[in-house]
């Protein structure tokens, strides 16, 4: 067989739509605007390994969320291209964007050990693990609630709401992401719900379309799991269009879970987070539904 000539070099935006079909082919979600928001967050965060004739054949992301703390994700090659050391090229050029610093990553089913032992990410999230709930089945969303707690309201997100969604998030993560959350907000096709209680913004929840042209929720944070329920039920009535439905949840959010567990949205997989240097700490019982599963650590 010739040799394989190809390129390592950062994603561009023209090269968006490719490096999500990478992405597609392995059968897992991403919600199908979000490479954009990220790659404004972070222009140096994503690696694609493309051929001399241009095609893009894997991709690897490393976000900054803050000077010290990385989320790497979009880890994949194109099955025929795989085993050659390309993946492992994409990924490297990740790690040298990360330097020294902190990052966190989500391993899928049969890929801890080599996170873990060969790739440098020692520090294993034994508290909890990501749930993937998933189906492109239609879902039985009218068993949520309509009960909004008295004194919430729940508005339509405009960008006069940004201000107290971030202190909402910083509240919460730990770092400012303001500049992520507004691009969020206005990926193309999304909605966001924004709660508030007494001028206070109390959660907020986002719903895509994936790239398998299924509904994807999140994030979805809430203090309260009534508010997170009602803002779940309005968010997938406002995507008739869409199939079934894709949402990370972490195992510990016991009313998280259970929201799911009455829509009838079956549980397809579990990944395992895990860190370079130190956990990451957040109010997990807040995180009704991760952001997403390769950008963000919660
Ligand atoms: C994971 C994936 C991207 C690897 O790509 P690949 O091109 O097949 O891998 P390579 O050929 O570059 O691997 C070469 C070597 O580097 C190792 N390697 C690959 N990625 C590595 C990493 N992140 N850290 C350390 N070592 C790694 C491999 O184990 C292999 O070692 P070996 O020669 O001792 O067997 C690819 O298998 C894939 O797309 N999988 C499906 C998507 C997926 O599951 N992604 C992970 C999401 S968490």
């Amino acid at each position: 067989m010739a040799a394989l000539k190809y390129t390592v070099r950062l994603m561009t935006k023209d090269d968006v739509p490719e490096a999500l079909e990478v992405w597609s082919e392995t059968g897992m979600q991403e919600a199908s605007h979000c490479l954009y928001t990220w790659l404004e967050v972070d222009k140096d965060a994503f690696n694609i390994a493309v051929t001399d004739s241009g095609k893009v054949i894997a991709v690897c992301a490393a976000v900054f969320h803050h000077p010290d703390f990385a989320f790497v994700g979009l880890y994949c090659c194109l099955e025929r291209y795989r085993g050659r050391g390309i993946g492992k090229k994409v990924w490297d050029a990740c790690m040298e964007h990360i330097g020294t610093r902190n990052a966190g990553l989500d391993a899928v089913p049969g890929t801890l050990e080599l996170y873990r032992d060969k790739g440098g990410f020692p520090i294993v999230e034994t508290r909890w693990t990501c749930v993937m709930y998933e189906t492109e089945n239609p879902i039985n969303h009218e068993a949520l609630s309509e009960q909004v707690p008295s004194e919430v309201s729940i508005e339509p997100f405009q960008d006069a709401f940004l201000p107290a969604m971030a202190e909402y998030d910083l509240a919460l993560v730990g770092f400012d992401r303001k500049l992520a959350l507004g691009l969020n907000c206005k990926e193309s096709g999304s909605k966001t719900l924004v709660a508030f209680e007494g001028g206070k913004c109390v959660g907020f929840g986002t719903i895509k379309t994936s790239c398998h042209r299924c509904r994807q929720v999140g994030p979805l944070y809430a203090d309260d799991a009534a508010v997170a329920e009602v803002m779940l039920k309005r968010l997938i009535v406002s995507f008739p269009t869409a199939k079934g439905l894709a949402i990370l949840t972490i195992s510990t959010n016991s009313p998280a879970n259970s929201l799911l567990k009455k829509i009838g949205c079956p549980v397809t997989e579990e990944y395992i987070r895990l860190y370079r240097k130190e956990k990451m700490e957040v109010d997990t019982n807040k995180v009704f539904a991760q952001w997403d599963l390769n950008f963000c650590p919660h």
